[in-house]
């Protein structure tokens, strides 16, 4: 049974974005096809894939197959390090399009900062120049630190979205504080921890009896709950339509202090100021 299509968050320049859509990593073309149009079918809006994904062309296909119109969707797409330049970001946007049969996207974002390559104040100015030119509704960044972040802020650019690793084991706190007080919009990459044990913590198990509703959904509601868009993956249809059902019932603030109470150091964390692509 399709599910409502979720509420949007609204972008610093006006752009509407689905607030909950379907991440696509790690399918390759063909997972990720089906997947898409199932997705699309059952009332996802959002699409997110990257080019080091390498499912581009299989997120296209999906989007061909399914029942709804181009225009009703919304599709983030990001770059690898080597198109950090004014003009490499026009490259990579136009063979980004040319892989989804795309003539446009919703959101595309620097993948990772990559600082010891010290161009991404370059690749932003590639962004604002697709963004004055139509070809780009939305740009902003992804795997930015706050000091990354206060580099673009301080010459006057200001991402639209930061999209980041968080989930209540791994809060951001600080890169919160800046994103809310700069209107940079935040999105949550693997919201549900990738099959790691977060899913299985036993506070998060007596929340979701509670509601009576399952693990999945009580993290996903955490992070929607408090503004963040984000982007689970489900190659599953009932687990994508569980995914997509977390806006008709509302966490107390007590169960979220207890969620935030989670966070926790994660060595195996990827740091962007150490690790990019
Ligand atoms: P599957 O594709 O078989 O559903 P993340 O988005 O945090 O990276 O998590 C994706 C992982 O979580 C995938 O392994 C996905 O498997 C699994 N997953 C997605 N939705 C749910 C759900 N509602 N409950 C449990 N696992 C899920």
């Amino acid at each position: 049974m399709p599910v409502q299509k979720g509420p949007t968050i609204t972008l610093a320049n006006g752009v509407e974005m689905p607030q909950l859509g379907l991440g696509t990593w790690p399918m390759n073309d063909a997972e990720a096809a089906v997947a898409v149009t199932t997705a699309i079918e059952l009332g996802y809006r959002l699409i997110d894939t990257a080019e080091n994904y390498q499912n581009e062309r299989g997120v296209g296909e999906g989007i061909r197959n399914a029942s709804v119109k181009r225009e009703d969707l919304f599709v983030t797409t990001k770059f690898n390090r080597e198109w950090h330049s004014f003009n490499g970001v026009k490259e990579t946007c136009h063979a980004s399009l040319k892989r989804l049969e795309l003539d446009y996207i919703d959101l595309l974002l620097i993948h990772w900062p990559n600082p010891d390559q010290n161009q991404f104040v370059d690749a932003y100015l590639g962004l604002v120049r697709l963004l004055d030119e139509g070809v780009v509704r939305a740009i902003g960044t992804s795997n930015f630190k706050p000091a990354h972040l206060q580099r673009l802020i301080n010459l006057g650019l200001k991402p639209h979205l930061n999209q980041i690793q968080l989930d209540p084991y791994h809060r951001r706190d600080e890169l919160i504080e800046l994103q809310r007080s700069q209107g940079i919009a935040i999105q949550s990459w693997r919201p549900l921890g990738c099959g790691n044990e977060m899913l299985s913590d036993p506070t998060i198990h007596v929340i979701a009896d509670h509601h009576g509703r399952t693990p999945a959904q009580i993290v996903l509601r955490w992070a929607v709950q408090q503004g963040f868009a984000t982007a689970p993956k489900s190659a599953n249809p009932e687990r994508m339509i569980q995914n997509l059902s977390v806006f008709d019932f509302t966490l107390s603030d007590g169960e979220m202090t207890l969620l935030d109470s989670l966070g926790r150091n994660d060595p195996q964390m990827l740091d962007a100021d150490q690790f990019g692509h």
